[in-house]
């Protein structure tokens, strides 16, 4: 037997329809906020990853999909949307207006190959947001803000937004220095990748999971970046933070955090919730002004953020119950083959009529027709067999009481919308 690969798995209904519901509700709330939605390919030249997201980065050097074509190109499968877009308006001449915003938004599955367990997969969805075209702390404000109202929308009162900045490049610069200089003494005892970081990354020395590195990394002694910002990228920071208080949005100043993607500069943040494991963010994003240029286009300041759907959605089924799949308004049952045909087409007036309706295809028993539509919760059956058939009428049983009334074939749309508005 075939079956899904290690880290995939499929949605299936009644789980799907929670999938709608978040998607559905994604898509208005960030319609209603001005942005537009972006449909990238699955697929794309490798090179775009590595020169973004950067080379010394987990996701880079351990992560990817990569895998040759035909033709011997080097391809890889999306680990994340943002160089993605990145890489589509600049190809799309999106950004080349001087003062011209682009507010975008996406939804859809990206691949890491990660050690699969709760809330990590390796095809996964994200639901993004990208806004380009402005250096105002305010548009960090926005992705924050937004990312907050979309989680409020699906049914999270409670969380918290954890912010740092990095600064402009000056900040980031003097952060490294201290940091190289700080950890000089204990370049030894780091685990061998991080003292390869150390030369070639060494922000990605904060992220490592290692045991001794994170002893390492929480001593009193490490540099943070707020000591290092420049007084205009201090600015910057303490702006959106005013900006958050203004729509009282809380946030924990985190001066620990780092994220692990090398395009962020300035504001950073994550969402986490306590019904994850400590280490899993909801979602996560942050500025990135430097990227369009460093991708061909031209210096566009951005911000924005990624939600996992997976790690959302189990955030949301430890807090409620999963919600039943609407039932059908009315369920058709036929006692022998020729009512199995008129079902099928007076099935069809009802649903051109705006019906939810179920019909069968099989001449089953009455028994097991019945059985299966109490099963689905429908409030009415439409029963049809000879009898019916000679008197024009189908039989109607409401469910919930176990009355029956006859319908005429006639009046059979007007007559079963005022019983289901009735009920
Ligand atoms: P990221 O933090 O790498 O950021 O991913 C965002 C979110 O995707 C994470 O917080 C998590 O919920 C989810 N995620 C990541 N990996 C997995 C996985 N293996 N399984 C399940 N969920 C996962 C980015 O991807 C940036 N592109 C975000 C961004 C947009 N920054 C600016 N704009």
């Amino acid at each position: 037997m075939i079956k899904a690969l290690r880290g995939t798995y499929d949605i299936l209904p009644p789980d799907s329809y929670l999938w709608a519901g978040v998607e559905a509700t994604a898509r208005s709330t960030f319609l209603c906020a001005g942005f537009g939605e972006i449909r990238t390919p699955v697929f794309e030249q490798t090179d775009l990853f590595t020169r973004s997201i950067g080379e010394v980065t987990d996701i880079v050097e351990k992560e990817m999909y990569t895998f040759q074509d035909r033709k011997g190109r080097s391809l890889t499968l999306r680990p994340e949307g943002t160089a993605c877009v990145v890489r589509a308006c600049i190809e799309h001449k999106l950004l080349s207006q001087q003062g011209a915003m682009q507010k975008l938004f996406y939804i859809g599955p990206m691949f890491r190959y990660e050690r699969p367990q709760a809330g990590r997969q390796r095809q996964f969805n994200q639901i993004g947001v990208e806004i380009f075209g402005s250096y105002s702390p305010l548009a960090d404000a926005d992705a924050i803000a937004l990312m907050v109202r979309f989680f409020a929308a699906v049914g999270f009162d409670q969380l918290t937004v954890r912010l740092n900045s990095l600064g402009d490049d000056a900040s980031l610069d003097a952060y490294r220095a201290a940091l190289r200089a700080t950890l000089a003494p204990h370049r030894d005892a780091l685990c061998n990748e991080c003292q390869r970081r150390y030369d070639k990354n060494i922000l990605r020395v904060l992220d490592c999971k290692v045991p001794v590195c994170r002893e390492i990394c929480a001593r009193d002694d490490m540099p943070t970046l707020a000591q290092h910002l420049s007084p205009a990228a201090a600015a910057h920071y303490a702006d959106v933070k005013t900006a958050l208080d203004t729509l009282g949005i809380p946030y924990e100043d985190v001066p620990s955090l780092v994220r692990g993607l090398d395009y962020y500069t300035h504001t950073i943040f994550e969402v986490t919730d306590a019904s994850l494991g400590a280490q899993d963010a909801l979602g996560g994003g942050g500025r990135y002004d430097g990227l369009v240029q460093a991708m061909g286009g031209p210096p566009t300041g951005a911000v924005g953020f990624a939600i996992g759907t997976e790690r959302l959605l189990m955030a949301l089924r430890a807090k409620n119950a999963p919600p039943d799949l609407p039932p059908p308004d009315i369920a058709l049952i036929a006692c022998d083959e020729e009512a199995c045909r008129e079902c099928f087409s007076y099935g069809y007036t009802l649903r051109d009529a705006g019906l939810r309706v179920h019909f069968p295809y099989d001449t089953l028993s009455i028994k097991a027709q019945m059985r299966a539509a109490g099963a689905s919760g429908v409030p009415y059956v439409l029963l049809r067999g000879k009898d019916e058939r000679e008197a024009g009428v189908f039989t109607c049983k409401n469910m919930k009481d176990g009355t029956h009334s006859q319908v005429r074939e006639e009046t059979l749309i007007e007559q079963m919308r005022v019983l289901l508005q009735q009920s």
